[in-house]
């Protein structure tokens, strides 16, 4: 064997052991990784940084899943970050009526650092202590304007909520009637809110009746309950959707952990359009079980935010808070493979070299 095949060889084993455990670890504000394997980029998204705490994001097995470890402490009425994983924008804009099918499938947990192999209840009891205020969400925004759907701070959000806990509460919970708004999806019933910020900018926020911990539907029929019933336009244009988990607050380090996840939309027109789906929706006095009487009557004090932000959730002192940042516009970060493995396709690599030297020492 020559030296150059030899080499040729060995340094492709190492790129290949190299390969075989790469995650992209994203910890500054607002680093992002666009994905080549999977059609999502990701961001870390701490845009509420408040000094007093720190997020990163880590993704890995193939881009197929996501963890955020974090810390915040400080003012527990404002969101510190929404680290997300963000679908493709290239079916986006998209007018709302034209959506023919949102598919949202994924697992995740949250927990307390250690307390993964607590019981729900011990590990609820854990959250509560450290004051933990997270929910998580699919996120959408949108405009009047195709454009401008895409860019930082379109007026609209919508958000489906999928498991929070109970300190946190959708921004609008005083003023909207989340009884006669409920739709069932996938045999969960979602509660419809919605508010204004200081901004004007207008948050849609659906809360499921119960804390999810997968899911697997389509999500659609809450878009079009939205424009079915006069409350935004159907020739509005979404154009970004993510999802993630929005954090104001967390005493102690903590981890969220997605996988298993698909985040897609279809448009009416596309050759893999589902068929629509036909809409269950209730407009009864129904009450929603999750609803709190006693939270409700807290004033709400609007805080000033930067334009790129709206609010999505409030404390349940009644606090507002601001949300997530439209979109995602900062540079890609630099992935870097986990060290330790680093290290050991290193050491394979130099002794395969060697090797291959001593053969070539003896061959001549
Ligand atoms: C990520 O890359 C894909 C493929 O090159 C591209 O279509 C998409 O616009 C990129 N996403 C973002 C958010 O830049
Ligand atoms: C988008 O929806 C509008 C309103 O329902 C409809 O008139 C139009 O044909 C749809 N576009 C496509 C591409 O199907
Ligand atoms: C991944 O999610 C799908 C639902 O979308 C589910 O049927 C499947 O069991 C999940 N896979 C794993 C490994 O959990
Ligand atoms: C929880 O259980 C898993 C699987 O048995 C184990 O790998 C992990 O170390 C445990 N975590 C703690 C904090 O004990
Ligand atoms: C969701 O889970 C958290 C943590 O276990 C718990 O504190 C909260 O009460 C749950 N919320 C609902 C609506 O069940
Ligand atoms: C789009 O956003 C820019 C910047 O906020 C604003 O100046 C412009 O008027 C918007 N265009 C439309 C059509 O809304
Ligand atoms: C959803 O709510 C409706 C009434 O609002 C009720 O009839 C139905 O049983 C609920 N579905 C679930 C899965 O709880």
């Amino acid at each position: 064997m020559s030296k150059v095949l030899l080499y040729l060889l060995a340094s492709l084993l190492t790129q290949w052991v190299l390969a075989q455990d790469q995650a992209t670890t994203l910890c500054g504000q607002s680093d992002f990784y666009n994905s080549t394997l999977v059609p999502y980029s990701f961001n870390n998204n701490a845009w509420g940084d408040n000094g007093q705490g720190y997020s990163c994001l880590r993704i890995y097995d193939d881009d197929t899943a996501f963890s955020v470890t974090y810390q915040w402490t400080g003012d527990a009425s404002t969101v510190k970050g929404f680290p997300y994983v963000k679908a493709d924008p290239s079916r986006l804009p998209v007018q709302l009526w034209n959506v023919s099918s949102l598919e949202f499938s994924a697992q995740w947990r949250t927990y307390v650092k250690d307390t993964e192999n607590w019981s729900d209840e011990e590990q609820a009891i854990a959250m509560d202590n450290t004051g933990l205020r997270v929910n998580t969400a699919v996120d959408m925004f949108l405009s009047d304007n195709a454009e401008n759907s895409t860019g930082l701070g379109p007026p609209i959000e919508i958000m489906i909520w999928q498991w929070f806990t109970p300190t946190v509460l959708p921004l609008g919970h005083a003023e909207s009637t989340p009884e006669k708004d409920t739709v069932e999806v996938a045999g969960t019933n979602y509660s419809l809110y919605h508010g204004w910020n200081a901004q004007g900018q207008h948050v849609f926020s659906w809360l499921p009746h119960k804390n999810l911990t997968s899911v697997d539907t389509d999500y659609s029929p809450l878009l079009r309950y939205i424009y079915e019933q006069g409350l935004l336009s159907g020739a509005l244009y979404m154009g970004q959707l993510e999802f993630g988990t929005e954090i104001m607050h967390a005493g102690e380090e903590t981890h969220f952990e997605a996988w298993n996840y698909t985040l897609r939309i279809t448009r009416d027109g596309d050759p893999d359009a589902l068929p629509r789906p036909t809409t269950t929706t209730t407009s009864s006095s129904t009450t929603a079980t999750r609803t709190s009487t006693s939270r409700t009557s807290t004033t709400t004090t609007m805080s000033t935010t930067d334009s790129a932000t709206t609010p999505t959730m409030t404390d349940a002192s009644g606090a507002t808070s601001t949300a997530n940042t439209a979109s995602s516009v900062s540079p890609f970060a630099i992935g870097y493979s986990s060290t330790g493995f680093t290290f050991i396709a290193l050491l394979l690599g130099i002794f395969l070299l060697t090797t291959s030297y001593t053969l070539m020492d003896n061959a001549s």
